[in-house]
């Protein structure tokens, strides 16, 4: 019997023992068609050489060394590679998961107010239908419904505002630009009631992704949003542990909406999966109010700054960038939402399909034209998973799109690395999937 936790207690997972590109084979040989990067992580799929070459390079040379007494090349480097696409911000700091720069965003958020002397700048604002982490703190600015519930009673408080979820919540007699305006004015009041003087920062992933599946803001609401930030001196801090890393096509996600945030967390992608790592950016402002403040970052964790696994993930990064990835990217996706309409077409339980780059969600509804969310729920996104399994396709399917109870979806994240009949593999299965579950 197994010694291992696993998340389902009741049944054991498959055993993978290898994977090649876009496939994964399990024990018996069997191949699986990734077509979401296991949660929108294997942005490079597997048993990349050149990343499998670094691994016995970097290993030789220097595995770990404590981030209180040494730096390393390779956390320098990245550093700057991070910073200088940023369009704006000054430093990276590296851990290992994406719950944890977000804690440590919060942290930030907080030192940075509380070293200008305004202590009272405490409360966290975030949106609905939104996911920024597993821990206790980034659990709390989570409006996961689902994923809160168990620990309700553990988490500190924070403030939610709407989330902006166009295809749900913009009104018919109202233009994107309308209705930004309206999430904006939404965000202006909650800070004004609950006092500019008591607000640290506002959070909100650039696209939301496992809650609603690949959602992302309508044009200008991003501008709006911080002016809205700016005029109450509240942070806007930005989660990009999904959407970043080139999976919209852009290495921040941010750049289609034309602004940069006060602080951006990046993780899954960083390294492709090769390692677990993940970055906090954040602007000069914060870091220089701190360094003339205390002068001593509030945080400290073993792995900080970890030499191999910034090693790996600036290797990663250099053959995005050698490959010119980001282009392949926008194009595949492209070609993935419009392969998707075509083949969905006739389906009436496909409401929406949206998205950025490789990161697209198609949303399942009980009816097109009312747009009911869909009643399957968990049930249904399970059945999804098993037939797609049974049929050796991976899928990330999710429920509680709507108001996190009701509705379904699925989240496509491929590896950048996918080719066109890769991609056009996918979609014809997915469709076939889709059409032989119950519904
Ligand atoms: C937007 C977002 N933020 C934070 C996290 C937490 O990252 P991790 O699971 O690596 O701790 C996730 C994970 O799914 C995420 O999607």
């Amino acid at each position: 019997m197994s010694k291992v936790i696993y998340k389902n207690l009741n049944t054991s997972p498959i055993l993978a023992v290898g994977g090649s590109g876009v496939w994964l084979e399990d024990a018996a040989g069997k191949r699986y068609l990734d077509t979401c990067g296991g949660v929108a992580v294997s942005s490079l799929g597997h048993a990349h050489p050149r990343i499998a070459a670094a691994f016995e390079r970097e290993a030789k040379n220097l595995a770990w060394a404590h981030a209180g007494s040494f730096t390393t090349a390779a956390a320098e480097e990245l550093a700057t590679r991070l910073v200088d696409s940023s369009g704006g911000l000054a430093r990276a700091q590296f851990l290992s998961g994406g719950s944890e720069v977000m804690e440590l965003a919060m942290k930030i958020a907080y030192q940075y107010q509380s070293e200008r002397g305004l202590p009272d700048k405490s409360i966290f604002i975030s949106r609905r239908q939104s996911y920024h982490g597993s821990t206790l703190g980034t659990l709390s600015i989570s409006g996961n419904v689902q994923r809160q519930s168990v620990f309700g009673r553990l988490l500190p408080p924070a403030e939610f505002v709407s989330p902006c979820y166009a295809y749900r919540d913009q009104r018919a007699d109202e233009s994107e630009d309308q209705y930004g305006t309206r999430l904006a004015q939404e965000l202006d009041e909650k800070i004004r009631v609950l006092g500019s003087e008591n607000v640290a920062a506002f959070f909100a992933e650039t696209v939301v992704g496992s809650t609603n599946g690949a959602v992302p803001a309508v044009p200008g609401y991003f501008r709006k949003i911080k002016a809205v930030c700016e005029r109450h001196d509240v942070l806007l801090i930005l989660d990009e542990v999904m959407a970043g890393m080139g999976r919209t096509g852009h290495l921040y996600a941010y750049a289609d909406d034309g602004i940069v945030p006060d602080m951006v967390a990046v993780g899954k992608g960083l390294a492709a999966g090769y390692m677990p790592i993940s970055a906090l950016l954040i602007s000069e402002r914060i870091h220089s109010a701190m360094a003339q403040g205390s002068g001593v970052l509030g945080n400290g964790q073993t792995h900080v700054n970890h030499p191999l696994a910034c090693a790996i993930a600036l290797e990663v990064q250099q053959v995005i960038r050698e490959e010119n990835l980001l282009a392949q990217v926008r194009q595949r996706g492209e070609q993935l939402r419009s392969w998707l309409k075509e083949s969905l077409a006739d389906l009436d339980i496909v409401g929406d399909i949206r998205g950025r780059g490789l990161f697209v969600g198609v949303e399942f509804v009980e009816s097109r034209a009312t747009k009911e969310p869909f009643h399957g729920a968990g049930a249904y996104a399970a059945a999804l998973k098993q037939e797609a399994l049974q049929r050796g396709l991976l899928i990330y399917p999710g429920s509680g799109t709507a108001q996190g109870l009701l509705g379904n979806h699925v989240l496509f994240a491929p590896p950048f690395i996918t080719s066109e009949d890769e991609l056009g593999q996918m979609v014809e299965r997915f469709s076939a999937v889709v059409r032989a579950v119950a519904h």
